[in-house]
C-alpha cells in the first residue's frame, strides 16, 4: 500500500536504480534536449542515439520518481525536480550525479567488505587509492571536478556571506579543486591576491593563479589566510594532522586558517546531508566528518587553535583557525 512502511522500505531498496536513471539520463542528455518544451520518447530516442524501447521505460521511471512529467499525450517533460539536471542552471546537481551514478558507483559496492574486514570499499573494487585513480583518468577525474564544483557553487557564497574575508590580502586556496571557493573570494575582494593549490593534474589549465603539489609536503607560504574546503574530511586523523601542520608551516603568527566543512551533529536526523557526506568519504578515501570538538582537537595537536565557529546557510561551517 503507497506509504506503508513496506512500500517505504521497497522504494529505498530500489535506490540503486534511481541513481542509475538518473546517471542514463544524464550521461545521454536528456535534459538538456527537453529543455524547449516536452518530448515523446521516439523522438528523443532519434536525437540522442538511443533505442527507443529501454529509453521509454527509463524515462516513464523518471517520471514515477517526478523527475519528469509524463503528460496525457505521452510526451515528457522537466519537473522542477528535472530542471536541476541541466548543465549550468543554477544549483545545478548535474556533476553530483554523473559523479554518484558513474565513479562512485561500483565502490559502494564495497561497504560490506569494508564494514566486515576494514578497509577503503574504494581501493577494495578499484586497486588503488581515490586521488591516484583520478590522476590516471582523465574522464573520471573530470567527472570528480564537476561534481565538486556543483557542490562547492551551492556553498562559496554562503561562507562569504558567513565569513568576513574582506580584510584578506593574499589567500591560497589548499587543496581547492576547481577554485570555486578561491572565485567567491576574489569576488568579494578583488584586490586580493589569490592562488590555488591543489595536484599537478588538478590545477593543469586552471584560469586562476596556480600552483601544483603536495599538501602532504608544502603549501605556498605567507598568506594572510588559507582555505582547507571540504580536505580534511577525506583524510582520517594523522593524516588530516599532516594537512594541518604543512598550512602551520607556511602561515605567517597572524595568518588565518579557514576550514570548511560539514560539522556532525548530535543525531543523524539534525543534519542528513552531513551524514550522507560522511558515507562518501566513508565508501571512497580513509576520511570522516567530524563533530566541532573533533576539529578542535585536530588543530591543537597541529600547534593551532580553534578560534571561531560560524555556521552558514548552506550547511557548512567556517571553521576559523590560528596558531596556538
Ligand atoms: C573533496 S575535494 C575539495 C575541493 C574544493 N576545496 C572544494 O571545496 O570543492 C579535495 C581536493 O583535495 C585535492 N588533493 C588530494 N590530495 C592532495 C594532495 N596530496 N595535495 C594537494 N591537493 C590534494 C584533490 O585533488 C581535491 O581537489
Amino acid at each position: 500500500m503507497p506509504g506503508s512502511a513496506a512500500d517505504r522500505l521497497a522504494r529505498l531498496a530500489d535506490g540503486y536504480l534511481v541513481t542509475q536513471l538518473l546517471h542514463v539520463a544524464v550521461a545521454l542528455g536528456v535534459p538538456d534536449a527537453l529543455a524547449a518544451g516536452p518530448r515523446s520518447a521516439p523522438d528523443l530516442a532519434r536525437e540522442l542515439g538511443a533505442v527507443p524501447g529501454p529509453l521509454h521505460r527509463v524515462l516513464r521511471g523518471l517520471a514515477a520518481e517526478e523527475v519528469l512529467d509524463e503528460l496525457p499525450d505521452g510526451r515528457f517533460g522537466l519537473s522542477p525536480v528535472g530542471e536541476l539536471l541541466r548543465p549550468g542552471v543554477p544549483g545545478s546537481l548535474q556533476g553530483t550525479v554523473a559523479a554518484r551514478g558513474g565513479l562512485y558507483y561500483r565502490p559502494a559496492a564495497g561497504l560490506l567488505a569494508a564494514v566486515r574486514d576494514g578497509g577503503t570499499p574504494f581501493e577494495l573494487t578499484e586497486g588503488r587509492p581515490f586521488f591516484d585513480a583520478l590522476a590516471a583518468d582523465p574522464p573520471r577525474l573530470a567527472a570528480f571536478r564537476a561534481s565538486m564544483a556543483d557542490r562547492s557553487a551551492r556553498e562559496a557564497g554562503a561562507v562569504v556571506a558567513a565569513y568576513d574575508v574582506s580584510g584578506l590580502a593574499s589567500v591560497v586556496d589548499v587543496g581547492g579543486g576547481p577554485g570555486v571557493l578561491l572565485r567567491a573570494v576574489r569576488a568579494r575582494v578583488p584586490s586580493a591576491d589569490v592562488l590555488l593549490f591543489d595536484r599537478p593534474e588538478v590545477v593543469a589549465g586552471s584560469d586562476l593563479p596556480a600552483v601544483g603539489g603536495d599538501f602532504f609536503e608544502q603549501v605556498p607560504a605567507g598568506a594572510d589566510a588559507y582555505l582547507l574546503s571540504r580536505v580534511l574530511h577525506d583524510w582520517d586523523d594523522e593524516a588530516a594532522r599532516q594537512v594541518l601542520l604543512t598550512c602551520r608551516a607556511a602561515m605567517r603568527p597572524d595568518s588565518v586558517l579557514l576550514v570548511v566543512e560539514a560539522v556532525l551533529p548530535e543525531r543523524a536526523a539534525d543534519d542528513p546531508a552531513a551524514v550522507r557526506m560522511d558515507l562518501h568519504v566513508l565508501v571512497l578515501l580513509s576520511g570522516r566528518e567530524r563533530t566541532a570538538g573533533e576539529y578542535a582537537d585536530l588543530c591543537e595537536a597541529a600547534g593551532l587553535r580553534l578560534t571561531r565557529d560560524v555556521p552558514t546557510d548552506a550547511g557548512v561551517h567556517v571553521l576559523e583557525v590560528r596558531p596556538a
